[in-house]
């Protein structure tokens, strides 16, 4: 018998206001920019992606996916001792996100008789488009060391407000939204419901091929506040990394790719995911898909992609998933999981 962490509920949010292709390609339009549905579809996959209205932020939208990951997982806000909230669009410099959606949790909470969250540790954690595996992995690590009982890890994301509506090779790639899970502590011989191993990693050489390069000094924004990308670059590494963290992950766990049922993608560009099912000889149909309607969510679309996985019934409890994630820093990991 051994102390491991599982997931216990999955939970995501959208926020309303819906873009297809047309809509984004007229918007582009009236600034003297071309693209097409047809270049987006052949190249990424993505057809819609959801945006913010002004004044709501990413931790407005972790909020609601917490909301649903904690009905879920038949808990209150009240039994949560650890908040991981993954993002690069943060509400404020500080405090972190997290800490703002436990103030929320808390005042919904309250406001229903429960006592809240307040009290347990809340931080961000910054890895970009890995930022949910990172959360994830570290989640698990401080649960297994019986630092944390019980956890809300999050990714939540706005880049609707750091995108650049001049850029076209950018600005149609990204969406809004939140995805969350509650992971519990829970003991048994390894053959439970568990995260059952993780691989995570950083090159620092390739900060400039993904980022934001901006930041606010002095009272001003210093720099370009929005998103500048290497897509080619991005792609090659991606590829390749992707793969050996999947493996990683799985060598840890002593498994084989046929252990896997479901594969649940950061969901960038479908030719990307693609790539990595053939390398890890899994057919499409065991891939997780919600890139046409997210877009690139950053940190929320691995937790959103789970959620949409469970809600529609196609993972189910006792199954083994693989989550995967490349993003900017350059960042990538993996996460084994069974349900
Ligand atoms: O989430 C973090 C991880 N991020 C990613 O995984 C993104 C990885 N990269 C990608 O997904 C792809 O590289 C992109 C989708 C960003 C781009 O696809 P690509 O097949 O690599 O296209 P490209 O950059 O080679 O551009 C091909 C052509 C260029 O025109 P020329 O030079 O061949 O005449 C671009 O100017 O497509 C043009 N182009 C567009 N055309 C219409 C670029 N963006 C657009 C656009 N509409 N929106």
């Amino acid at each position: 018998m051994r102390r491991y962490s599982r997931i216990t509920g999955t939970g995501s949010h959208l926020p309303p206001k819906r873009l297809t292709n047309a809509d984004l390609v007229a918007l582009l339009a009236a600034r003297g920019i071309d693209t097409s549905d047809e270049w987006i579809v052949e190249r990424t996959g993505i057809r819609a992606r959801h945006y913010v209205d002004d004044g709501v932020n990413a931790s407005d939208l972790a909020f609601q996916a917490c909301r649903q990951a904690l009905a879920a997982a038949g808990r209150q806000a009240s039994e949560i001792d650890l908040i991981i909230v993954a993002t690069s669009t943060p509400d404020m410099v500080f405090p972190s996100t997290a800490s703002i959606l436990q103030r929320k949790l808390t005042e919904a909470a309250l406001a229903e008789g429960d006592t809240g969250a307040a009290g347990g540790a809340a931080f961000d954690v910054q890895a970009v488009c890995s930022g949910f595996i990172y959360a994830l992995t570290v989640a698990d690590a401080l649960i297994q060391a019986g630092a944390a009982q019980r956890a809300l890890v999050v990714g939540a994301e706005v880049f609707s407000r750091i995108l650049d509506f001049n850029d076209r090779t950018t600005c149609v790639l990204f969406g809004d939204g939140a995805g969350a899970v509650v992971l519990e502590a829970t003991e048994h011989d390894g053959s439970g419901p568990a995260v059952l191993a993780s691989d995570i990693h950083a090159d620092g050489r390739h900060t400039d091929i993904l980022c934001v390069p901006g930041t606010v000094s002095g009272g001003q924004v210093l720099g370009d506040p929005l998103l500048k990308m290497d897509g080619q670059a991005v792609f090659k590494l991606a590829v390749g990394l992707l793969e050996s963290a999947a493996k990683n992950a799985l060598a840890k766990a002593g498994k084989a790719e046929a252990d896997i049922d479901w594969l649940v993608p950061h969901q960038a560009n479908i030719r990307i995911m693609q790539s990595t099912a053939r390398k890890l000889k899994m057919p499409m149909d065991k891939v997780i898909v919600t890139v046409q309607d997210h877009g690139n969510t950053s940190a929320a679309s691995i937790p959103l992609a789970l959620d949409h996985g469970v809600r529609t019934g196609q993972i189910q409890p006792g199954q083994t998933l693989m989550l995967e994630g490349v993003g900017g820093g350059f960042t990538w990991g993996a996460v084994l999981v069974r349900l």
